[in-house]
């Protein structure tokens, strides 16, 4: 039996669009993610099989077709191979769930063919597959899902994981619509080219709001982190990627007790991250109440807490 490969989702607490233009984001790794196994088969046949859906082959023409060609090639593997792979993540909802699927079908590779492996490479190779699908990628879905934990994410640099001083859990519901991550960065594009001066202010703004997140992750300062979400919303709606079930739901977040609340990933749609201190329950029933269903995911703490 072929071992089953593994990565997982990613919530982003603050940074997104701005990370593609070189701003610094943080990153958290979820509970759910991605199973993935590559067999030798004894026919020449090369496929990728996700979920029910129709297995397809790295010379289709679909997008999907291709992604599977970018990651064969990214793992120089020419070998007949069939690739099955199961998500536990909501597709286009903005947590991660192609660059973890990416990751895990090249864990998977890795495990089956002894390739030469690394978390870099991990994420190179997810890059490859990313890159049709996103056109753009920051880096940061690939990171989260190659190396999980709470991650200081500067493109082009090495991913530096936080030393947290207090655990909590982010709490996530689906907005009900799928949006289209290529989409919203070239939207986020277009708005830059309109308005540069106005952008580069708004860039200068979540650059300060994450380094501010990121003593508040060091220091096990919630309530400020919780703030610093609900200002990067703020920016965020001004670039017209929140919708109103996304206020809606941070809005039923944050009266049921969530520190912050905020969309998380690409936006225009997809999911809202809430920052919980304590039991994520009131929050998921509120939400619940509302017609939408959500889920937990916990952050453990990496230093010990000294104000416990
Ligand atoms: O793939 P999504 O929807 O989780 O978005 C990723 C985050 C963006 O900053 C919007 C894009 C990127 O490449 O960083």
């Amino acid at each position: 039996m072929a071992p089953m490969a593994r990565a997982g989702g990613k919530a982003i607490l603050l940074g997104e669009h701005a990370v593609v233009y070189g701003i610094p984001a943080l990153v958290v790794g979820l509970n759910r993610g991605v199973e993935a196994v590559a067999r030798r088969p004894r026919n020449g046949m090369r496929s990728l099989r996700i979920g029910d859906m129709s297995p397809v082959s790295p010379d289709d023409d679909s997008i999907l077709g291709k992604a599977f060609g970018a990651l064969l090639e990214a793992c120089s593997l020419d070998a007949p191979v069939v690739l099955e792979a199961t998500s536990a993540l909501p597709i286009g909802a903005g947590v991660g769930s192609s660059a973890a699927l990416g990751v895990a079908c090249a864990r998977a590779l890795a495990e089956t063919f002894a390739l030469p492996t690394s978390p870099e490479l991990e994420q190179q190779r997810a890059l490859a597959w990313e890159r049709i699908f996103h056109g753009n990628p920051s880096g940061i879905d690939t990171a989260a899902a190659a190396l999980g934990g709470c991650l200081f994410y500067t493109r082009g640099a090495p991913p530096e994981p936080l030393r947290l001083r207090r655990g909590f859990s982010v709490v996530l519901a689906f907005s009900g619509q799928s949006s289209d991550t290529k989409k919203m960065v070239d939207g986020i594009a277009k708005l830059r080219e309109q308005k540069r001066a106005l952008f580069e202010k708004q860039l200068d703004s979540i650059r300060s709001l994450v380094m501010n997140a990121r003593l508040a992750l060091e220091a096990g300062d919630l309530v400020g982190l919780g703030k610093l979400m609900d200002l990067n919303q703020m920016i965020l709606s001004a670039w017209m990627l929140s919708t109103q079930e996304i206020e809606e739901l941070c809005a039923i977040a944050r009266d049921a007790g969530a520190l912050g609340a905020k969309l998380t990933g690409a936006g225009g749609g997809g999911c809202v991250v809430a920052l919980c201190d304590g039991s994520p329950k009131v929050i998921l029933e509120a939400w619940e109440r509302a017609g939408y269903q959500g889920f937990a995911s916990p952050v453990g703490a990496s230093l010990p807490d000294p104000f416990p």
